[in-house]
C-alpha cells in the first residue's frame, strides 16, 4: 500500500484534545475503572420531549428530502426571531447561514473568508477548536493571552494591541469555554469602540453557551451593544447547548449578505443542508416552551456553586466564579513544583492532569490546551454526586503531594 500522506492543512492541526480526553476516558472505563468525568463538553440531560416529538411529526409528514441550503422556511422564521430577540436587530432570510452544527458554521465562516496569511485575534483561554480552524484554512491566529486579572476577558488595549493590517477577524466567545466568563454592555461597549477605527476587520462573536448563564440580566450581544457594526459582525450560535441537542447537530448564524451568501455557496458545495429531521427539532426548540432551559440554568447553578467552593477549599488551587456555560477554569499554579507520592515532579498543567487521573481518577483538561497555563478545566455538566466525589478525590490527591 502506497504511504497516506495527508494534505498540509491536516497536518498543520490537531485533534480536538476534548475529543481526545473523552475518547481517554472511554478507554479507562473499559478497563473497568470507575472515572470521575469532569471532561464532559455537552449537557447530560436529554432533549426535552416537545423537541423530539416536533422532529417525528417531522418524519411522520414526509419532510425527509433536501431543504434549501438556508433551511425550512420554519426554521428561518424561528432563527430570524430569535436573533431579534437576541440582539435586537432585525435580520432578512439573506442574513442567515445555518450548519452541522455551531462548529461547522464557524469553520465555514474561516474557509469563506481567509486567504493566506489573513489574522484571526483569539483571546486566551480559548475554545479548543479556534486556532485549528483558522490554521486549517490557511489563516495565522493571533492569540492574545487574558488572564484571571482581566477575568479572562479581552481589553480594549489587548485588542488595541492584537490589530494590523492583515487583521480580518476577531473572535468573541460569551459566555466562554473554557472560563465562563461573561462580557459586560461596558466592557462590550469599549471593545466596540476599538473596533469602530478598524473598519476592515470582522468579529465573529460565538454566543453558543448565551442561555446558560447566572445573573439576572440576558447575555449581551456585540451588536446589541454597537448596531453600527452589525455590517461586520457574525453572530453565531445553534442548540446544542440551551436545548442538550449536541447529537442533532445545528447551528446558525446572522451577519451581512455578501458574507453569508460566500458562506452560503460554500454550504451548497459542502453538504447541501442540515438534517430536514433536525431541523424542524431546531424549529421547536427555539420557538417552544423556554422551561426546560430554566430548570437546567438552576441545575447548573446548583453544580457550580458545589464545585467553586469545594475547589477552592483546596489548598492549592483557587476557582473564580463562572457567569455562564457550565466550565470553571482553576488555577493549579499552587501545585506545580509539588512532587507526587510515587516521585514524579508536577512540572506543568498537563502533569497535574494526568496525576489527577491516574491517582485520583478523575478526568479533567489540561490548561495548556486552552492557551493559559497552569490552569485545569472542569466540565459541571455532570450529576451533583460525580462532582462531590470527584472534589473529594482531588482534595486527597492534593494533600499526597509533597
Ligand atoms: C465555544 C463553543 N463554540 C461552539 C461550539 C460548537 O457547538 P456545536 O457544534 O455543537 O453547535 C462549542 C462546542 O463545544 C463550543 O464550546
Amino acid at each position: 500500500m502506497p504511504e497516506f500522506v495527508p494534505a498540509s492543512r491536516v497536518t498543520r492541526i490537531k485533534s480536538s484534545p476534548s475529543v481526545a480526553a473523552a475518547a481517554r476516558v472511554r478507554e479507562l472505563k473499559a478497563e473497568g475503572r470507575r472515572i470521575l468525568d469532569l471532561t464532559v463538553g455537552e449537557p447530560d440531560f436529554d432533549t426535552p420531549q416537545h423537541i423530539k416529538d416536533a422532529a417525528a411529526a417531522a418524519i411522520d409528514r414526509g419532510e425527509t428530502k433536501y431543504t434549501s441550503v438556508t433551511g425550512t422556511p420554519e426554521l428561518q422564521k424561528a432563527i430570524l426571531q430569535t436573533l431579534h430577540r437576541k440582539t435586537g436587530q432585525h435580520y432578512t432570510a439573506g442574513e442567515i447561514t445555518i450548519g452541522g452544527g455551531g462548529k461547522q458554521v464557524i469553520f465555514t465562516a474561516f474557509m469563506a473568508t481567509l486567504d493566506a496569511g489573513d489574522e484571526v485575534v483569539i483571546s486566551a483561554p480559548y475554545w479548543v477548536s479556534y486556532p485549528d480552524m483558522v490554521l486549517a484554512n490557511e489563516g495565522t491566529p493571533v492569540i492574545v493571552s487574558c488572564g484571571e486579572d482581566t477575568g479572562f476577558k479581552l481589553t480594549p488595549e489587548a485588542l488595541a494591541g492584537a490589530l494590523t493590517e492583515r487583521t480580518k477577524w476577531v473572535i468573541l466567545n460569551t459566555p466562554s469555554n473554557p472560563t465562563g466568563a461573561v462580557y459586560s454592555r461596558e466592557e462590550l461597549a469599549g471593545l466596540a469602540a476599538v473596533l469602530k477605527d478598524h473598519p476592515g476587520v470582522y468579529v465573529l462573536t460565538d454566543e453558543i453557551y448565551d442561555e446558560i448563564h447566572f445573573g439576572e440580566e440576558p447575555i449581551t450581544s456585540l451588536v446589541a451593544v454597537a448596531p453600527e457594526l452589525k455590517d461586520r459582525v457574525l453572530v453565531t450560535n445553534g442548540v446544542s447547548k440551551a436545548y442538550a441537542m449536541t447529537g442533532w447537530r445545528l447551528g446558525y448564524a446572522g451577519g451581512p449578505a455578501p458574507l453569508v451568501a460566500a458562506i452560503n455557496k460554500l454550504q451548497s458545495q459542502m453538504s447541501s443542508c442540515p438534517s430536514s429531521i433536525s431541523q424542524a427539532a431546531a424549529a421547536a426548540a427555539l420557538t417552544g416552551d423556554h422551561a426546560f432551559v430554566r430548570e437546567s440554568v438552576e441545575v447548573y447553578r446548583e453544580r457550580r456553586d458545589a464545585a467553586v467552593s469545594g475547589l477552592n477549599a483546596v489548598n492549592g488551587l483557587q476557582c473564580a466564579t463562572p457567569e455562564g456555560a457550565f466550565y470553571a477554569y482553576i488555577n493549579c499554579a499552587g501545585v506545580i513544583g509539588k512532587t507526587t507520592p510515587d516521585g514524579r515532579q508536577i512540572s506543568n498543567d498537563e502533569d497535574f492532569t494526568l496525576y489527577l487521573l491516574e491517582a485520583a481518577s478523575v478526568a479533567v483538561i489540561q490548561g495548556s490546551a486552552y492557551g493559559l497555563s497552569p490552569y485545569f478545566r472542569i466540565s459541571y455538566a455532570t450529576g451533583l454526586p460525580v462532582i462531590d466525589d470527584a472534589i473529594a478525590a482531588i482534595e486527597k490527591a492534593v494533600r499526597a503531594l509533597a
